[in-house]
């Protein structure tokens, strides 16, 4: 059987996963050999790019570039406004009283200029905002999120502007989880879906929604609920993209990731497979993205207690049903 990526190019969908450098380093066969899109797991997060005001370190983000560009990769780029992973410099000093609400703009112009400047051309798609909806119904734009305290509301529509001045060829998109169904109420999916729409309309480069896809076996999942989201998103004229998909479950141990719950092995097959199965029907999705290949580098065992077992390839980097099941979709 082939690669998911030469399946994926066979019928024109890039596959691909988030990498921490030590997946290009550790495990480069699989991480360029099986996909054809990357991102950075948090290599070009603000975080990481600038740690100190005005002094930028791009090793990690430079280094996914090379690896992307000597295995024929597409790059999304990840992620330029967020509340999570910002420098505490910068937190520090808005906090402080130091950055005042203008200097916050032009720090947040620079910050998006020099970074998709620097990549200019060579990005596919960027995720120019992150997880600013809340999760309530009805849902709406999070109004205790950092960047809407900072700056209100127009501080979206005006990071996509930027990125669209500094690379009008990227696709640029709006980025979120619980976005397609996953929550059962669908009210941040509708939330997110108005929104978008209205920007576009007004004028703003927003091309694509980006729906995280990060699910966890023990709360059920709508495989058609997950497919009309894809469907109206793709239908209101917006490309879609699967960005962060996973599967995540209660293991015995980290560093083992068995799951706790037999079950589980069945049922996270099935719910990787609904989803690319969804993202193959829908022809406005471009993209089907994992966050991470191998449980041993997956983020889920260090941010969900007592979860893991959330990718296609286990902590050995030994292919799971997942993987297999994906490749017969393919
Ligand atoms: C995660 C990274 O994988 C971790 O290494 C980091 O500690 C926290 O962020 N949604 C996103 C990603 O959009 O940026 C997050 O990545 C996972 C959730």
């Amino acid at each position: 059987p082939q690669s998911l990526r030469a399946l994926g190019a066979a019928i024109d969908l890039p596959i691909g996963s988030a990498l921490t450098p030590q997946d290009i380093t550790d495990f480069a066969a699989v991480s360029g050999g099986q996909f054809s899109v990357v991102m950075g797991a948090n290599a070009m997060k603000w975080q990481t790019v600038e740690p100190a005001q005005g002094s930028y370190d791009w090793t990690d983000a430079d280094q996914l570039m090379a690896f992307a560009k000597a295995n024929h990769q597409l790059v999304r780029g990840h992620t330029l406004l967020w509340h999570n992973q910002l420098p505490t410099w910068l937190t520090d000093g808005v906090a402080a009283g130091t950055i005042t609400k203008s200097k916050l703009w032009a720090l947040l112009e620079k910050h998006i200029f020099t970074e998709v400047g620097r990549y200019k051309g060579r990005i596919w798609q960027w995720d120019v905002a992150n997880e600013f909806f809340t999760d309530a119904n009805p849902s709406g734009i999070n109004p205790n999120d950092w960047w809407i305290q900072q700056l209100g509301e127009s501080v979206i529509p005006q990071a996509f502007k930027w990125a669209h001045q500094a690379d009008p060829h990227a696709l640029l998109f709006y980025n979120d989880y619980n976005v397609t169904g996953e929550d059962g109420t669908n009210a941040k999916s509708d939330a997110v879906y108005a929104w978008a729409t209205k920007q576009r309309d007004a004028g703003v480069p927003i091309h694509g929604i980006g729906t995280q896809a990060h699910l966890d076996t023990q709360y059920g999942f709508d495989p058609q609920r997950f497919q009309q989201d894809l469907e109206r998103f793709g239908k209101a004229g917006f490309k879609v993209a699967v960005t962060e998909a996973d599967v995540r479950t209660f293991v015995d141990a980290a560093a083992t990731q068995v799951p706790t719950d037999s079950l589980a092995q069945f049922a996270q097959p099935f719910e990787y497979s609904a989803m690319l199965q969804a993202a193959i029907s829908v022809p406005a999705v471009i993209s089907f993205t994992v966050w991470g290949w191998t449980d041993s580098l997956s983020w889920v065992p260090g941010t969900f207690s007592g979860e893991g077992y959330a990718c296609l390839y286990d902590v050995n980097q030994q292919p799971k049903q997942a993987y297999y099941t994906l490749q017969k979709d393919l």
